[in-house]
């Protein structure tokens, strides 16, 4: 497959091989908080594309790295891909985050809407892992997303019930309530006018059923009406690629309580939020495994042992009473 760099994006793999090669290695351990090089990758319906991050600007680390998803999107082939983005940077063996659309449960994909069906119930974690030769870590795309908005662009600093929505093939959502996400909420698929949201307001919809801005405005203020009704949230941010032409259709949207805005990292949002969702796994994996190794020291084991009978009785403590 033909990857769709322009000219200058052809340096970019160069670029990122000599600094990677500059870097040192991955640390052994890391704890929360600590700046670690990420590489995020955005699985979609048409592109795959991807770059080291940047964690600490919330940014592209350098330039990224895009190909045509297969067709059929099958995980072998989509896998194949992903392994041709992370190559361009000489990247195996050090951690990636990857975004899929679809429900994701602990690595594992559990819905497949608009890619391939075989990818449902695939360790999706584990097939690129091995693809990769690398850790990754797999979250819902409109889920990294949000991460990255919250933490650096539309969302950052608001508290209360804020909901990302991208617009492009489907609708993807991430509902964020003081800053916390709740995980795979699929606001794409509610019913809109008797049918499946996504069908009637996403980009493909407008493109599909030629709607003038005009008319595609009117079903997505539909939509955000239901949407609102259900959760009254303070702020809608609007993502996917056609937050860019925000201009175009925000101000057609009326009657909706909610501040509506669009959203800041446009195409590098979920490159971001999967890098960022791969650091923080891996800080919860170096925490556990810092526990564990404490844990094995006798008298660290005591303390632990006394502190945990005192927070919740074991079942046989249970089962004596
Ligand atoms: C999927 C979601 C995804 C959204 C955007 C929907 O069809 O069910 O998981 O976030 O499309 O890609």
């Amino acid at each position: 497959m033909e990857p769709t760099h322009t000219a200058s994006q052809q340096q970019a793999p160069q670029q990122a091989q000599q600094q990677a090669q500059s870097q040192s290695q991955p640390e052994a351990a890391v704890r929360p908080g600590d700046a670690v090089s990420v590489l995020g990758v955005d699985i979609g319906g048409s592109g795959i594309k991807g770059a080291p991050v940047d964690l600490a600007r919330g940014d592209l680390a350098v330039e990224r790295f895009k190909v045509l998803t297969p067709q059929p999107s099958t995980p072998e082939a989509v896998a194949e891909s992903v392994r041709e983005v992370i190559d361009s940077f000489g990247w195996s063996g050090r951690p990636v985050g990857v975004t899929f659309p679809g429900v994701v449960t602990s690595g594992t994909t559990r819905t497949a809407a608009n890619v391939d069906k075989s990818w449902i119930d695939v360790d999706t974690a584990a097939l690129l892992g091995e693809r990769l030769g690398s850790p990754v870590t797999v979250v819902n795309d409109a889920d990294a997303a949000g991460i990255a908005e919250m933490t650096f662009g539309a969302g950052r600093g608001r508290t209360g019930t804020v909901i990302l929505l991208t617009f492009g093939t489907g609708i993807g959502s991430a509902v964020f309530i003081d800053g916390r996400l709740v995980p795979n909420t699929e606001l794409g698929h509610l019913e809109l006018a008797g049918h499946e949201a996504e069908k009637r307001a996403s980009t493909k919809a407008k493109d599909d059923h030629n709607l003038s801005w005009h008319s595609w405005a009117h079903r997505v203020q539909r939509y955000l009406e239901h949407v609102e009704m259900l959760f009254s949230p303070e702020l809608f941010v609007i993502g996917g690629g056609v937050s860019r032409k925000a201009s175009k259709f925000l101000p057609l949207i009326e009657g909706i309580k909610a501040e509506i805005v669009p959203a800041q990292l446009l195409n590098n949002a979920g490159i971001v939020g999967a890098a960022m969702a791969a650091r923080t796994a891996m800080a919860a994996q170096a925490e556990t495994a810092g526990q564990a190794a404490t844990a094995g020291r006798p008298e660290a084991a005591d303390r632990a042992a006394t502190r945990d009978s005192a927070a919740a009785p074991t079942a046989g403590a249970g089962s004596a009473d």
